[in-house]
């Protein structure tokens, strides 16, 4: 099998909970960090380690979705008109090719592993990514294009690791390491959130995967597993038994758990600092925020 990875698939369809209000109308991966939506980074991440295939699990209510990455020719054409070209170029990078992007509509929550199992027709033969947008990495090298390359070696499932407090565990998939050389960690098993005294390493899986079609087949028979939903952690797991080999990438970047207010908001400060039209503003009010409260301590 050919270990080039042309298409990603993003699962989508989760209703955004931690996010309501604002998530009864708007779909959380549209929510922006500065002035790009969530999913925004997750796309131009999967671009630049070479996927020309996007495939979203969605469900009702993700219409803005479809939207988004469709072309709005009325505010392109005013655009032009007004020679915004800045802006125009802007909208661009949003706008996905004809036949470039599909949406799969998942039907019932039954989990991360059902979810990623209802593209299967549209993944075929081939390996594959799969990116939750929840997760925003911030990278000198774009991570799901970090761990292409290391696939391109290795070949077998790969997934995205980083270290987390051992009372964190639960939140996570965690690897049961079998051997730790370097960068890439051979993993011997795999849990879904586990209770810290149970957990076989603080090694969690962050949401981008390298994986093959037999993880789609081991779909095929899954059972509910942890939160009684039916796991993409256990279908990477039952691989290893199968004598497919499973790695862990230790990724060089910062990863933000968009997922939950906090990360939300220490993301958008972070790339906001990273922007030129914002740093200088924002680097003074955060400055002056911090001695106000020092002084009132
Ligand atoms: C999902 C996966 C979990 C992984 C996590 C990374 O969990 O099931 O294995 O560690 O994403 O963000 P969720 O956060 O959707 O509950």
């Amino acid at each position: 099998m050919s270990r080039k990875v042309t298409k990603a698939i993003f699962p989508v369809a989760g209703l955004g909970t931690r996010f309501l209000p604002a998530t009864k109308s708007v779909p959380k991966e549209i929510m922006t960090l500065v002035d790009r939506p969530l999913v925004q980074y997750a796309i131009d991440e999967a671009r630049a380690a070479g996927i020309t295939e996007f495939i979203f699990v969605t469900s009702r209510g993700k219409s803005a979705l479809e939207d988004y990455f469709d072309h709005n020719p009325i505010l392109e054409e005013e655009l032009r008109a007004k020679g915004k070209d800045k802006l125009l170029e802007t909208l661009d990078a949003t706008n996905m090719e004809s036949g470039a992007i599909a949406y799969i509509r998942q039907h019932k929550a039954l989990g991360l592993g059902h979810a990623v199992w209802c593209a299967r027709r549209l993944i075929g033969d081939e390996p594959f990514a799969v990116m939750l947008p929840d997760d925003v990495i911030a990278a000198e090298k774009p991570c799901l294009q970090q761990m292409v390359e290391a696939y391109e070696e290795t070949g077998g499932n790969m997934v995205a690791t980083m270290e987390v407090a051992p009372e964190r565990t639960s939140a996570y998939g965690i690897l049961d390491v079998a051997e730790n050389v370097g960068t890439v960690v051979r993993a011997r098993g795999m849990v879904e959130k586990p209770k810290p005294e149970e957990a076989p390493s603080n090694l969690a899986v962050i949401g981008r995967y390298i994986m093959g079609p037999s993880v789609l087949y081991n779909l095929n028979h899954m059972k509910k597993g942890s939160g009684g939903e039916i796991q993409l952690t256990d279908a990477i797991a039952e691989d290893i038994g199968n004598g497919v080999p499973v790695f862990g990438y230790r990724f060089k970047g910062q990863r933000f758990d968009c997922g939950s207010k906090a990360g939300f908001l220490q993301a958008t400060v972070s790339f906001a600092l990273a922007r030129d039209d914002l740093r200088d503003d924002l680097t003074r009010y955060l400055n002056d925020i911090v001695a106000t409260s020092k002084a009132a301590q």
